[in-house]
């Protein structure tokens, strides 16, 4: 008993917080849970600089889990579409090219994206995470390259895997603010004033690619294009795939993910 009690006072609460399983062995929350088992037997490392990416299908909430992570752990937030949009509003040479690309569910040429991509990772500091970069093969294995040169390696990749048939709807529902990248949706996270950024009070806007056709082409070009990058990530076990139809489903298993294996130290 004296021992027991001396080895409990020992611990950090970050210790107890990581060690103490929730029980997701029950079959269905298990289900819902899903991670890669070698990856899961890793010790966790209290400090250790978390470089993010999120993967999954058009509207499958990569932007939305995105802030709520970014809210939560005060990381910054790479996003290759907000960036793309951004361009394409300020009418840049990057922007003129994305124009037409974007409209017609055609992805940007590899080059374009590295070049952008890494430029704007170069100025974040330790704790980041990709939406929508890479998302090709050839990407993945140049940002592979220039991180291992740096020492920062991806150290988690997330695939969010929804259901197709709840996202559609969810495309034609979406509003965004380009200058942020914000997102809102009209039953989901409606803004507070129709049409409007709650933060800025600027416009909100419906994006070109958001309508049945060119969703369509998008999600032919995330299977071809996109998919086979779950495999790569699995070889180098650093890919867990988190489940469920709505972001409010998904986000807990992500931050409690995140928790366990970056500790809870960081970012309080
Ligand atoms: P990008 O902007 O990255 O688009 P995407 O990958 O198609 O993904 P989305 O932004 O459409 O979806 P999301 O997963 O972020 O979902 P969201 O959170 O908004 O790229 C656009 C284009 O740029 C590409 O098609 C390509 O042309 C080009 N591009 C970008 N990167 C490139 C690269 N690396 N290489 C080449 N080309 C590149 O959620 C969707 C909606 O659902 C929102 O309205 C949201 O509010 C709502 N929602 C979220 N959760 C819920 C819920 N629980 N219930 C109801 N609604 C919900
Ligand atoms: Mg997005």
């Amino acid at each position: 008993m004296y021992f027991l009690k001396n080895y409990v006072l020992t611990k950090q609460p970050s210790y107890w917080f990581n060690h103490i399983q929730i029980p997701y062995t029950m079959m269905g929350l298990r289900k819902l849970f899903h991670t890669s088992n070698v990856l899961n037997s890793l010790p966790i490392r209290d400090g250790l600089p978390m470089r993010l990416l999120l993967l999954g299908s058009p509207g499958s909430g990569k932007g939305t889990q995105s802030s709520r992570i970014q809210r939560k752990f005060n990381i910054s937030v790479i996003s290759s579409g907000d960036l793309l949009r951004q361009n394409i509003a300020r009418g840049t040479k990057i922007g003129k090219i994305a124009v037409k690309e974007i409209e017609r569910g055609a992805y940007i040429s590899d080059d374009i994206m590295i070049e952008l991509i890494t430029k704007e990772l170069q100025n974040k500091q330790q704790n980041w995470l990709l939406d929508g970069f890479p998302r090709t093969i050839n990407q993945a294995v140049v940002l592979d390259d220039r991180l291992a040169m740096t020492n920062r390696s991806l150290n988690l990749v997330i695939n969010l895997h929804v259901p197709e048939d709840v996202i559609l709807q969810r495309i034609m529902d979406r509003w965004v603010h380009v200058p942020s990248g914000r997102v809102y949706n009209l039953s989901y996270n409606p803004p507070k004033i129709s049409g409007i950024d709650d933060i800025t009070g600027e416009k909100l806007t419906k994006r070109s690619d958001d309508n049945p056709e060119t969703f369509k082409i998008r999600l032919q070009k995330h299977r071809s294009l996109t998919e086979p990058l779950l495999e790569y990530y699995t070889k180098s076990n650093i890919l867990i795939t988190c489940y469920g139809r709505t972001s409010d489903e998904i986000y807990p298993q992500i931050e409690r993910e995140l928790l366990k294996r970056f500790g809870v130290g960081n970012f309080y």
